[in-house]
């Protein structure tokens, strides 16, 4: 639902009754947080729906007064392009107190053209290649945020569309204002103790499976489904979302995947009985880890994973999950879980981390500490006001850097650019979740669909950037570029 609603819907032909209706004014308030799937109430949590930002907004600076119009007359503007993350509540501007110093924040596209509009901010899920501001203006720098995996939109996922950007807050480790830890609140939420093994014990004598599958976002960039498909012939997995279901979960209250809200104390201590859980992402990009990683280690289960490929760069030690692409097949993982779940002892070597001292990975305990944006956390920022600031804090320097230059062209040069990289966002082409893209036929949903998707989303970088490039400004140029893309790609095949 949601993600058929933010995918770069596109086919080249009568692309543009669709896009104009893709396009039509901002985000709808708490659709921003990924997956729409009940098995993930904790987005909101999270990654708060715009009206809930601006009290954080205004907590970042206590005391400092609200000035008149005439106090922020010379401070740079950052211009919100993607009006509904603006975090900041009521009015469409405010002031905002940084590190180096203040910028007025405004999601009025009005001042798009102004000299003091030193830079755009676009939020990645709703980032559409033939809606951007062209003509692109010298004096301003782009800047990305984009948490969420490519599942929302593939031009990203290419050199010519992330390239676009100058400033990236990204999932990934390399990105300017790095993600990668989103989902985790910290180290106590890692720690908390396990449940008993006996009760689990005593849950898998009444019928439990080892391992546990709650998913109900079931076509997904990872394919994650064929995978499970076929790890379900060698050993019971209960599943409880739409994919895959075989469950119901025990009461109402629980199935209604309206009222399963944030954390909820009923839910968690159901997930808790199983020993195992199948925490598969939806888009396979590096150090892209979210709740389905992270929450079962909270609850005190082993996940059993398959997502970031450097997930071991951030797990509290190094016997702490079981990464599926380590087993040559879903019957040899079968086995090895099979193994684990009639062996306690060396079932419990998984949770060791959670003892004193158990976490031992300083990578991840140094990027706790050193991030400066929390996660549920009254104290701190939250990523979107503390990006913002990141991006203020650039454009004052790079003003700096310019003045000086002015002062004294012959002996200080002026800024560098500043661009971002692929390894921003690093998703590659989507695989099978089970067996080799010659293998599955040609209709078939997710080849369809994903592969399309990712192609489609290197055209349109492809295009904006060639209308860049041009300094062209007319939408229908966008779609006669692409066009042209695609054509050639066509003709070389
Ligand atoms: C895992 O960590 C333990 C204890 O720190 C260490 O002895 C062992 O060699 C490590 N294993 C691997 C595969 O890194
Ligand atoms: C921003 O990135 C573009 C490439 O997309 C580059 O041409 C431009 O110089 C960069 N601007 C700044 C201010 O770094
Ligand atoms: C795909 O094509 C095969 C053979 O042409 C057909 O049997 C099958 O029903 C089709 N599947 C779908 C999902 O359309
Ligand atoms: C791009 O076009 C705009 C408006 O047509 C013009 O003002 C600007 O000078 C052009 N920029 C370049 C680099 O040609």
């Amino acid at each position: 639902m949601a993600a058929g609603r933010s995918r770069a819907v596109f086919a080249v032909f009568g692309v543009l009754s669709v896009c104009a209706v893709s396009g039509s004014g901002p985000v709808a308030e708490g659709e921003t947080g990924g997956e729409a799937e009940w098995t993930e109430p904790w987005d909101g949590a999270v990654f708060r729906p715009p009206s809930a930002l601006g009290a954080v907004g205004v907590a970042r600076s206590p005391g400092t007064p609200r000035p008149g119009r005439e106090e922020a007359v010379d401070l740079p503007v950052l211009l919100w392009w993607s009006p509904g993350l603006f975090p900041h509540f009521p009015g469409d501007s405010e002031r905002i107190e940084c590190a180096r110093g203040a910028c007025v924040a405004s999601r009025d596209r009005r001042v798009r053209g102004h000299s003091r509009t030193r830079a755009l901010l676009f939020y990645g899920t709703d980032f559409r290649a033939s809606e951007a501001p062209l003509p692109r203006l010298a004096h301003q720098s782009w800047a990305l945020l984009h948490e969420e995996s490519p599942l929302n939109n593939f031009v990203l996922s290419h050199g010519p569309g992330i390239r676009l950007f100058n400033l990236t807050a990204t999932f990934s480790r390399h990105s300017d204002y790095p993600l990668p830890l989103q989902w985790l609140p910290g180290t106590a939420y890692l720690r908390r103790a396990a449940p008993p093994l006996q009760e689990r014990a005593e849950w898998r004598r009444r019928g439990y499976a080892p391992l546990l599958y709650l998913q109900s976002h079931c076509d997904v960039p990872a394919d994650r489904d064929r995978y499970v498909r076929e790890l379900m012939r060698f050993i019971p997995v209960d599943s409880y979302g739409k994919c895959l279901q075989n469950r119901e979960l025990p009461t109402p209250r629980l199935q209604d995947t309206a009222t399963a809200t944030t954390e909820d104390p009923e839910l968690l201590a159901f997930l808790s009985r199983y020993k195992f859980h199948l925490a598969l992402e939806n888009a396979i990009c590096d150090d892209y880890m979210t709740e389905k990683l992270w929450r079962p280690m909270h609850l005190g289960a082993v996940p059993v994973y398959r997502g970031s490929p450097s997930v071991r760069d951030w797990m509290p030690n190094n016997h702490s999950i079981i990464l599926i692409d380590d087993f040559e097949s879903p019957q040899k993982l079968a086995e090895f879980i099979d193994f684990l779940d009639k062996n306690d002892e060396e079932y419990m070597k998984y949770l060791a981390y959670k003892q004193p001292g158990g976490i031992t990975n300083q990578f991840l305990l140094d990027s706790l500490k050193h991030r400066e944006w929390g996660v549920n956390d009254p104290l701190l920022p939250n990523y979107l006001n503390g990006f913002e600031c990141f991006v203020c804090d650039h454009e004052l320097a790079r003003l700096e850097a310019e003045k000086a230059h002015a002062a004294s062209p012959g002996d200080i040069p002026g800024p560098e650019p500043h661009i971002a990289q692929p390894s921003h966002m690093d998703c590659p082409v989507p695989t099978p979740g089970f067996g080799s893209v010659e293998e599955i036929p040609e209709n078939d949903s997710w080849k369809e669909m994903w592969l399309q998707d990712y192609w489609q989303g290197l055209d349109q970088g492809e295009a904006l950037t060639a209308m860049i490039h041009n300094n062209e400004t007319k939408q229908m140029k966008f779609w006669d570029y692409l066009h042209e893309i695609f054509m050639k790609r066509n003709q070389n095949l």
